[in-house]
């Protein structure tokens, strides 16, 4: 199970994984037409709270909800005023018609893609919107050499690996599955810069889940062969990563 792979890395999850760029928050509010202050948002898949801390900061009022306790556990302990639920994305925990916005952050792709979608339009409201959002490497055109490279290394040596280092590499297909269930989707790509210290940025790694799921010292090894390459090109250990954010928005017409 997805959850039980977070729940082994929640720490390193909590610790290191990026946030997501103001401007994420803005285009969210802009394509589902949805204010996020006072809005009620169901978080589905919310781990640790970065994407509900995103939410609340904004003035949303959030309702986080995923079936790993030991990430929920570190959402609540960092979190002001948590609304926590442990529960499955493809089953909501939540009243029919009760949130403004059902977000998916770096987690729809754990659901069931038809019955989760179903499942948001049943909890989200006449007039609000289902949205997903993930960060990724940007590896497109114009790109730092350097982080093609680490991704090529981490590509290599991880036998589970998925990210944009592949050719067949793609995003979830979330628009897909939204315009087969009828709604019109909005989409947008967000770049942003992170600027992040190597331990970090390595212990960052640690927390994916085709990495969790390593056996014995191989993540160990892999981290180190990573980080040497990383010495290579930044000896003062910070790093300018470049970042983007896909986004898609379904807004529920029946407003
Ligand atoms: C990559 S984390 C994303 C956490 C957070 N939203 C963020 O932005 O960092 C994916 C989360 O999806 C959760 N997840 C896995 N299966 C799920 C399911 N069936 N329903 C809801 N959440 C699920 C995992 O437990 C994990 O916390």
């Amino acid at each position: 199970m997805s959850h039980e792979v977070f729940n082994r890395v929640a720490e390193a999850y909590d610790a290191a994984r990026p946030g997501y760029p103001g401007d994420l928050y803005d285009a969210l509010a802009d394509l589902s037409s949805v204010p996020l202050a006072g809005a009620t948002v169901a978080d589905v898949g919310a781990g640790t709270g970065i994407s509900t801390r995103g939410l609340l900061d904004r003035g949303a009022r959030v309702v986080a909800v995923d079936p790993g306790e030991r990430m929920l556990a570190r959402l609540v302990a960092r979190t002001h005023s948590p609304r926590a639920v442990v529960g499955d994305g493809n089953a909501l925990p939540l009243r029919s018609g009760s949130a403004d916005l059902v977000c998916y952050a770096q987690a729809w792709h754990w659901l069931r893609p038809e019955e989760s979608i179903q499942e948001a339009l049943r909890v989200v409201r006449p007039g609000g919107a289902v949205a997903a959002w993930w960060n990724t490497l940007d590896l497109g055109a114009g790109s730092a050499g350097w982080l093609v490279a680490h991704e090529m290394r981490l590509a290599e040596s991880c036998p589970g690996y998925w990210g944009p280092a592949l050719p067949e590499w793609h995003m979830p297909p979330i628009a897909a599955v939204m315009a087969e269930a009828g709604l019109g989707v909005r989409e947008a790509w967000v770049h942003w810069t992170r600027e992040v210290g190597v331990d970090d940025f390595l212990l960052d790694l640690r927390s994916h889940s085709y990495v969790a799921a390593m056996e014995g010292d191989a993540v160990d090894r892999l981290v180190a062969r990573l980080r040497a390459g990383l010495a290579e090109v930044f000896p003062g250990g910070r790093l300018r990563v470049p970042m983007r954010v896909y986004l898609a928005v379904a807004p529920r017409a029946d407003g």
